[in-house]
């Protein structure tokens, strides 16, 4: 807690309160951290929980108080008297319930819709973050999980960047490796004059890697060439190192179109960059004692786990984990990062553990948890299809991205069309609305599980207008702005000149909700955990559909009409913010 909070955050600033009282009511008991969590009863809108842990460190120190509830009584008189709260009570074994108060709520919603939505972002202690993510490998596949990995890894991204974090949003693409004198020396076969091998010419990557790897396979002398090449590649050999080049350039290709489509920005430096480090890295670990030999390679032991991390191969050559401690070198060292975070398949969970534990074993991270330089490593689950094994379409072993991409599109185009939008609207925002819905929908898809369990590749469920859906939520939103359009009043006007009023049940849950968000994102960001902003959104969508939907709240027409108008704005706001953290383009009307 410094002097740089978000002032946004409820519950940060109902702990600062909590936090005076306990120094007040147990003096001797200095370092009790406030528990303070949103209330799941009907008792307050937040409780603070200390009392019963307070009086199990207490009751065998001669404590005035009698029990539990009486350290809670205690905990609510002693609060600092403040405008956000409206009433406290205690109840149980202690714990104290706070009412808001409604005039404070609506204040807050008000000052965030004048000063900006940026004034409910979280305020982490960390000044740049290395996001790892997507990371495909050069001619290979580009799998649906790479999908899973640059989704989640963006909206990562950009709760950092909404944090104010400086983010380096790296994408260590499999650019290195023995496959590639396979390929070299296939590329050399197939052209002649190597240079003019591009996309047209090869066509499909991935078919070109198959073909050369049977070749490998088949042909011993080929096999032969073809590690003789990774040998002269490694060498610096310049024509071997064109023809790498070229090879990675037209994957580049490949990759950026998938980007573009999903609007994801990402900058390259692929395992080959971090190659001229690894040497010196594995010199000054074993230096330090860390690295030992066995059986032929040299390793790095660490606690707990039964095997070894290899970082030089028995033949002398480096491999994925001494890319990686090079890799995290370079962004302690010289990229002064202070959180570095890895988004990939759950399946390399050991891997980055390993790197992790000797990465502390060699005195360049801290041991405590909560300390900063920091790393995480964000694992996600399986795409599942229909049949519940991994994701595949009908003729092909692996599902290509951009087709995927096409058929979300296309299929909410028609959707569009069906809805009688193709006589209303341009063509062009067919088009836009078509790709926002449709980009969405594969996005939200996977966002909004648990990253860590498997889920199931649905078109039909995904594209649903209803339930927990981008298409819902995005219509939601367009639905939300056509009130406010179809008021005629001007609603920048009306944020200055009008005011919040949260006077009926259901504005006030809508306004306690709304105030929530900042708590929210935050918690997504520190554990890394994009679900848990999904089911904010989506239950905001719930809470302003019933504060909507009742008689007794009608907005246009009605005396309150301007405080309502304002809900709507303000809920507008907030959920653009989210589809924003989430890399959802919204879309205004429907
Ligand atoms: N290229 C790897 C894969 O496709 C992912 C790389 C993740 N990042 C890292 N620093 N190892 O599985």
């Amino acid at each position: 807690t410094g002097e740089d909070e978000c002032v946004g955050n409820v519950k940060v600033q109902l702990a600062k309160l909590f936090e005076a009282s306990l120094k007040v009511t147990v003096p001797n008991e200095p370092d009790v951290e406030p528990l303070v969590a949103a209330c799941t009863g009907k008792f307050g809108d937040y409780q603070c929980n200390n009392a019963m842990g307070l009086w199990s460190k207490i009751k065998g120190k001669g404590t005035q108080f009698r029990g539990p509830p009486a350290v809670g009584e205690a905990i609510k008189n002693n609060l600092p008297t403040s405008e956000m709260i409206e009433s406290c009570s205690v109840a149980g074994p202690g714990f104290v319930n706070v009412v808001l108060s409604k005039n404070w709520m609506a204040k807050s919603i008000q000052k965030m819709l004048i000063e900006g939505i940026d004034t409910w972002a979280p305020m982490p202690p960390v000044k740049r973050a290395v996001v790892d993510f997507s990371s495909p490998n050069i001619a290979k596949e580009m799998h649906v999980g790479h999908l899973r990995s640059t989704i989640i890894g963006d909206t990562l991204a950009r709760m950092l960047e909404f944090s104010k974090v400086e983010v380096l949003r790296r994408n260590h693409v499999g650019d290195w490796g023995t496959q590639f004198g396979m390929l070299i020396e296939f590329l050399f076969e197939k052209f002649p004059n190597f240079e003019d091998a591009n996309e047209t010419a090869i066509g499909d990557l991935q078919a070109f890697y198959k073909a050369s790897k049977q070749r490998f396979d088949a042909d011993p002398a080929f096999k032969e060439k073809a590690q003789q090449a990774v040998v002269r590649l490694q060498g610096g050999e310049d024509k071997y190192r064109r023809a790498w080049a070229q090879i990675c350039e037209i994957s580049r290709n490949e990759f950026h179109k998938v980007y573009q489509r999903l609007g994801v920005h990402l900058e390259e430096k692929g395992e080959s960059f971090y190659n001229p480090y690894i040497p010196e890295v594995i010199e000054a670990l074993t230096k330090q004692g860390l690295v030992e030999e066995s059986q032929g390679a040299r390793v790095i032991f660490i606690e707990g786990v039964n095997i070894p991390l290899i970082v030089v191969k028995s033949d002398g050559g480096f491999n994925y984990a001494s890319t990686d401690l090079a890799a995290l070198w370079y962004r302690l060292n010289e990229e002064k990062a202070d959180w570095i975070i890895y988004v990939t398949d759950v399946g390399q969970q050991q891997h980055f553990d390993m790197v992790f534990k000797a990465a502390k074993r060699a005195g360049w991270l801290p041991h405590g948890d909560g300390s900063y330089p920091k790393t995480s490593h964000v694992g996600f689950g399986l795409v599942l299809g229909e049949d519940g094994k991994r994701f595949r379409t009908r003729n092909t072993e692996v599902v290509r991205l951009v087709d995927l991409l096409d058929e979300a599109k296309s299929r909410s185009k028609a959707a569009l069309i069906e809805r009688g939008k193709g006589e209303e609207w341009t063509e062009e925002e067919i088009e836009s609305t078509a790709e926002a819905v449709g980009y969405g929908a594969v996005k939200y898809a996977d966002l909004k599980n648990n990253r860590l369990t498997n889920y199931t590749f649905n078109f039909d469920q995904m594209l649903n207008d209803k339930g927990n859906t981008a298409v819902y939520l995005l219509y939601a939103h367009a639905r939300i702005c056509s009130i406010i359009r179809r008021s005629g009043k001007d609603i920048e006007e009306l944020k200055n000149k009008g005011t919040v009023v949260l006077g009926h049940k259901d504005e006030r849950d809508l306004g306690l909700h709304l105030l929530q968000f900042a708590e929210v994102v935050e918690e997504a960001c520190t554990n890394l955990l994009p679900n848990v902003l999904c089911d904010y959104l989506y239950n905001l969508s719930e809470i302003f559909s019933k504060f909507y939907s009742n008689p007794e709240c009608k907005v246009i027409g009605s005396d309150m009409e301007t405080g309502r108008l304002l809900l709507c704005e303000a809920t507008a706001v907030v959920m653009r913010k989210c589809f924003n953290l989430l890399g959802i383009t919204p879309i205004y009307k429907i």
